[in-house]
C-alpha cells in the first residue's frame, strides 16, 4: 500500500516541471484565473454509468458495508464473553481478554480490508491517468471523491496550465521567428551593408548588402575585426559609444573591399545595448555618383555662397561678362563707382561703360584672354559715370571660368583710381611747369649775352652800310651779315618772351577786337581750304595785357593749328569768359581762381599723344621736320600768358584735333584808344646832349658811334657812378639820359633819380635785355619816359631817341 502510494507521488513527479512547490503555485493561480468551474469541467467521468448520488454516498456505504459485517459478530462475542466473565476464573478471564482482543483485530481487519478494497481501484485509475499524462499521452482522469478527488481535479488544473503555457511559448516564439524572419528579410534586400559589432569590435552580422559592397560573405566576415572592412573608422582603435551615439549624423569614411580596393563610403551607427563597450550596429553605403553629386551639390552651395559674397562685398568693382558682351553679375562697388543700379548695369556692357577712346583696345584684350592666348591683363584706363565725368579705373581682365561647349566668361575687376590720377596729373602738370621754369632762366640767361654781342653785329653793320656806297661790291655781304644778325635778335627775342624777361607794356584791350583785327590777316595765312570761324564773346572781354604780345599769341596758335590740318578742315577761334573757382584753380597749378576772358583756338587736325602734348611748351621742342619749326612758338606763348597772370591749357587728342585755350585775368578798367600810326620817315637825327650808361663796352661804343653819326653830342659812362660825376660836371644841358637798367652796382633806376635832384629836365630812356620786376613791377616805364629792347637797332634807337626829347616836358623825366 505505502509502495503503490510512493510510486504514483513519483510518477506525479516525472511528469511535472522540477519544483512542486512552484508548479502548485502555477496550479493556485490557475485556479484562481480560471475558477473551480472550469477546473472540475477537466475531470472527466470514469464509470459514465454511475449516478451521482451513489457517488457522494460511496465512503458511508463501505464503512456500513464494515459495520454491518463486524456488529452481529461483535455483539454475540460481546454476549458470550459477559456470560463468562461472570463464572469465569482468572485463567478464564486472561481467555476472554484474548478473544475479545482477537475480536477487535478481526473487526479492524475486516474494516481495513473494506476500505482498502474499496478505494484500491480508484487510487489505481487515478495512478495511471496521471502517469499517461505525464507521458504526453492524454487520458481521462477518474471523477473521484474526497481526497483522492482533489488530487485529480488538482492535476487536471496543472495540465491545463502547463498546456496554456506551452501555447503562449509557442506563440511568442512563432513572433520572434517571424520578426527574425522579417527582419533578416529587410536585411537581405537592403542594398546599404548593415554590419553588427560586437563589443570586442568583432563582426556579429553581414547581412547581403554588406556581401555585396565588400566582397566578403557573411561566413567570412562575422567574427573578424572591423578593421577587416572600415580600417579608417575603427583604426585599430575600439569606438566609442560616444562617437556612435544614437542620432549622430552620417559621417564619412573608407571601406575596403576584399580585393583591397578603397572606396568612399558614408557611414551611420546605432549603439545596441547600455553596456560599456557596446555593440554596435553600422549602416553603411558607398557613396554613389548620385550621392557624391548631391554631396557635390551642397559643397558647391556653400562654395558658391562664400564667393558671392566675397564678390559682393569687394572693394573692387567687379562683375562676370559672357561673350556676348553682357553681363552675368554685377557687385554693389562697380555700381557705386558708375552711379548704376544693379539693374541698369546689367542691362549694359562694360566697353558701353567704357570711354570711348578706351573701348576698342578693351575689346582686343577680352578676345585675346577668351583665346587663352593670355591669361589676364590689367590696365589703366577711362569710364564714364553716369552723370557724365570721367572716372580713372584700374581694370584686370582675366576668365572666370569655362563652361563647356562656350565661349568662357570673363572676370572683370576695377578699382577706381580717380583720385590717384588726379594726383599724378597735377604733379606732372607742376614738375612741367618747373621744368619749363628751369629753362626759361637758362634761355634768358642767354638771351642776354647773346642780345649784347648781337647788337653789335646789327649796329656795326650799320654803320659799315652807312660809309659803303650803294654800289660797293661788298655791300651784299654786309646786308647779309645784318638779316642774319636780324633772325637772330628775333630768335632771343622770343627765348626772352618765353622766359618773362621781356619788359610788358601792357594795356587794358577787348580780346575780340584784337581778334576781329587779326581775322583778315588770318585767312591768308591758314589759306583758303581752311575754314576760320571766329566767334565773339556774349560779353566784351577786358583783359590788361601787351596787344602786340597777345597777337602774338593768336598766331603761333593759329600757325600751329594750320600745321596740323593736311587735310585743311576747320579752325574756330573762340572769345569768352570764365569764373574759374578753387577747386579748378587746384587743379591746374598756375591757374588763379577769379573772373577770367578766354581765347580758345580749336582746331580738327591731328592731334597729339600724351608724350607731346607733355613737351609741347618747352623751347625748341618741335615736331616739324629740320628748318620747318624752331619749337619756340609755344614757348613765347607759354611766357606771354605767364606774364600776363594767365593759364594756358590743352586738350588734344590723336586724330582729333587740339583744343588750347588760353586764360588771361579779366579786368573792369576801360579800353585805352589805340595809338595813331606815325608813318615811317627818314631815320631822325638831332643836336641835343646825351648821356649814354651802359657797361658793355662794344654796345656803349656801338650807341655812341649811332648817335653821333645822328648828330647828337654823346657822353659815355661805364657805370652809374660815372654817369653821376660827368652829370656833375658837365657845364651845359644833358637833354636825354640813355641808361641800361640793370647794372652793377647802381641799378638805372637809381641813377635816374639822383641825377633828376641837379637835372630835372632831363629825359631818360631806358635799355633793357631783359625786363624783370625791378623795370616792369616797379613802373619804370612812365610817361616821358620810354623802355627799349635789346638788341635795339639804330632804326629804333634813333626814332625813340628823337620821340622822347619831342614829348612834351609836362611830366619830370621820373619813373611813375
Ligand atoms: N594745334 C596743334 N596740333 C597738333 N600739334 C601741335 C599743335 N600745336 C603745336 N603742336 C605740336 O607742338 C609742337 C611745338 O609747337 P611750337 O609751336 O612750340 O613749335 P613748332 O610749331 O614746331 O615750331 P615753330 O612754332 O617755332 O615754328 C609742334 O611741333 C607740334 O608737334
Ligand atoms: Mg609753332
Amino acid at each position: 500500500m505505502a509502495r503503490s502510494a510512493g510510486r504514483a507521488h513519483h510518477g506525479l513527479g516525472r511528469s511535472a516541471p522540477p519544483g512542486r512547490r512552484a508548479q502548485a503555485g502555477g496550479l493556485r493561480d490557475l485556479e484562481a484565473v480560471r475558477g473551480g468551474a472550469t477546473a472540475r469541467s477537466a475531470v472527466e467521468p470514469v464509470r459514465s454509468g454511475q449516478p451521482p448520488a451513489r457517488r457522494v454516498s460511496l465512503r458511508a456505504r463501505g464503512l456500513l458495508l464494515v459495520l454491518v459485517a463486524l456488529a452481529p459478530l461483535l455483539a454475540l462475542h460481546l454476549f458470550v464473553t459477559g456470560l463468562a466473565w461472570g463464572q469465569a476464573g482468572a485463567a478464564e478471564r486472561i481467555g476472554l481478554l484474548l478473544g475479545l482482543a482477537a475480536a477487535a483485530v478481526a473487526a479492524l481487519a475486516a474494516a481495513w480490508f473494506g476500505t482498502h478494497r474499496l478505494f484500491r481501484r480508484d487510487v489505481e485509475h487515478l495512478l495511471r491517468a496521471v502517469r499517461e499524462r505525464a507521458a504526453g499521452r492524454p487520458s481521462a482522469l477518474p471523477v473521484l471523491e474526497g481526497e483522492l478527488g482533489l488530487i485529480a481535479r488538482a492535476v487536471a488544473q496543472l495540465d491545463e496550465a502547463r498546456e496554456a503555457l506551452r501555447r503562449q511559448v509557442e506563440e511568442a516564439e512563432a513572433d520572434r521567428r517571424d520578426a527574425e524572419a522579417r527582419t533578416l528579410g529587410v536585411l537581405a534586400v537592403v542594398s546599404d551593408a548593415v554590419i553588427g559589432i560586437s563589443p570586442s569590435q568583432q563582426i556579429t552580422l553581414f547581412n547581403k548588402g554588406a556581401e555585396r559592397i565588400f566582397g566578403y560573405t557573411a561566413r567570412e566576415a562575422i567574427s573578424q575585426p572591423l578593421d577587416l572592412v572600415l580600417p579608417a573608422l575603427a583604426g585599430g582603435r575600439r569606438l566609442s559609444t560616444r562617437e556612435l551615439s544614437p542620432g549622430s549624423e552620417r559621417w564619412e569614411t573608407v571601406g575596403r573591399r576584399k580585393d583591397g580596393r578603397q572606396f568612399p563610403a558614408e557611414v551611420g551607427a546605432s549603439v545596441r545595448g547600455h553596456g560599456s563597450p557596446a555593440s554596435f550596429m553600422l549602416v553603411l553605403r558607398e557613396v554613389s555618383e548620385e550621392a557624391e553629386t548631391a554631396l557635390r551639390e551642397t559643397a558647391l552651395r556653400e562654395s558658391e555662397a562664400r564667393f558671392r559674397g566675397a564678390f559682393e562685398h569687394s572693394a573692387a568693382g567687379m562683375a562676370i561678362q559672357r561673350a556676348d558682351g553682357s553681363f552675368v553679375r554685377v557687385n554693389r562697388a562697380l555700381c557705386e563707382m558708375l552711379g548704376y543700379s544693379e539693374a541698369e548695369l546689367l542691362a549694359l556692357t562694360h566697353q558701353g561703360l567704357c570711354h570711348p577712346d578706351d573701348a576698342e583696345p578693351e575689346a582686343w584684350y577680352e578676345r585675346d584672354i577668351r583665346s587663352g592666348s593670355i591669361r589676364w591683363y590689367q590696365r589703366e584706363q577711362r569710364y564714364l559715370h553716369r552723370l557724365g565725368h570721367m572716372v580713372w579705373g584700374l581694370l584686370s581682365l582675366s576668365r572666370a571660368g569655362d563652361r563647356s561647349g562656350e565661349p568662357p566668361d570673363l572676370l572683370i575687376q576695377v578699382y577706381d583710381i580717380t583720385e590717384r590720377k588726379r594726383a599724378e596729373a597735377l604733379e606732372a602738370q607742376l614738375r612741367q611747369s618747373q621744368k619749363i621754369e628751369a629753362v626759361g632762366q637758362l634761355a634768358a640767361g642767354v638771351a642776354h649775352d647773346f642780345n649784347n654781342l648781337l647788337m653789335v653785329i646789327t649796329g656795326r653793320s650799320y654803320i659799315l652800310l652807312h660809309h659803303l656806297g650803294s654800289d660797293h661790291p661788298l655791300r651784299n655781304h654786309v646786308e647779309l651779315i645784318q638779316s642774319t644778325a636780324d633772325r637772330a635778335g628775333a630768335l632771343t627775342r622770343q627765348l626772352l618772351v618765353f622766359s618773362r624777361r621781356q619788359a610788358l607794356q601792357p594795356k587794358v584791350l577787348d580780346l575780340n577786337t584784337v581778334v576781329t583785327g587779326m581775322a583778315a590777316m588770318l585767312r591768308r595765312l591758314i589759306g583758303e581750304q581752311i575754314e576760320l570761324v571766329t566767334k565773339p564773346p556774349p560779353r566784351p572781354d577786358r583783359a590788361k595785357t601787351n596787344p602786340a604780345q597777345i597777337e602774338q599769341v593768336v598766331l603761333n596758335l593759329v600757325v600751329n593749328a594750320r600745321d596740323a590740318m593736311p587735310n585743311r578742315d576747320r579752325l574756330v577761334i573762340e572769345a569768352g569768359d570764365v569764373k574759374v573757382d578753387d577747386r579748378a584753380a587746384g587743379e591746374h597749378p598756375g591757374m588763379r581762381p577769379g573772373l577770367h576772358v578766354t581765347l580758345v583756338v580749336r582746331d580738327t587736325g591731328v592731334g597729339m599723344d600724351a608724350a607731346t602734348q607733355a613737351r609741347l611748351f618747352e623751347p625748341f621742342f618741335t615736331t616739324k621736320g629740320p628748318g620747318k619749326g624752331t619749337g619756340l612758338g609755344l614757348a613765347v606763348v607759354y611766357g606771354i600768358v605767364k606774364q600776363s597772370g594767365g593759364y594756358i591749357g590743352v586738350e588734344s587728342e590723336l586724330g582729333k584735333g587740339t583744343t588750347f585755350t588760353v586764360y588771361l585775368p579779366s579786368v573792369e578798367e576801360a579800353v585805352e584808344p589805340a595809338p595813331a600810326e606815325v608813318a615811317p620817315a627818314e631815320l631822325p637825327g638831332g643836336t641835343e646832349t646825351v648821356l649814354m650808361v651802359e657797361d658793355e663796352e662794344a654796345v656803349r661804343d656801338l650807341i655812341g658811334e649811332i648817335l653821333r653819326q645822328a648828330g647828337y653830342t654823346v657822353l659815355g659812362a661805364r657805370h652809374g657812378g660815372e654817369a653821376l660825376v660827368i652829370g656833375d660836371r658837365h657845364r651845359g644841358p644833358i637833354h636825354l639820359l640813355l641808361t641800361d637798367v640793370v647794372m652793377p652796382e647802381m641799378g638805372g633806376r637809381e641813377l635816374v633819380d639822383r641825377l633828376a635832384v641837379t637835372r630835372p629836365a632831363m629825359k631818360v630812356i631806358f635799355m633793357s635785355g631783359y625786363t624783370d620786376d625791378a623795370v616792369a613791377g616797379h613802373g619804370v616805364v612812365g610817361t616821358g619816359t620810354a623802355l627799349l629792347r635789346k638788341p635795339v637797332t639804330p632804326e629804333t634807337l634813333l626814332r625813340s631817341v628823337r620821340d622822347v626829347l619831342d614829348a612834351e616836358a609836362s611830366a619830370p623825366a621820373q619813373p611813375a
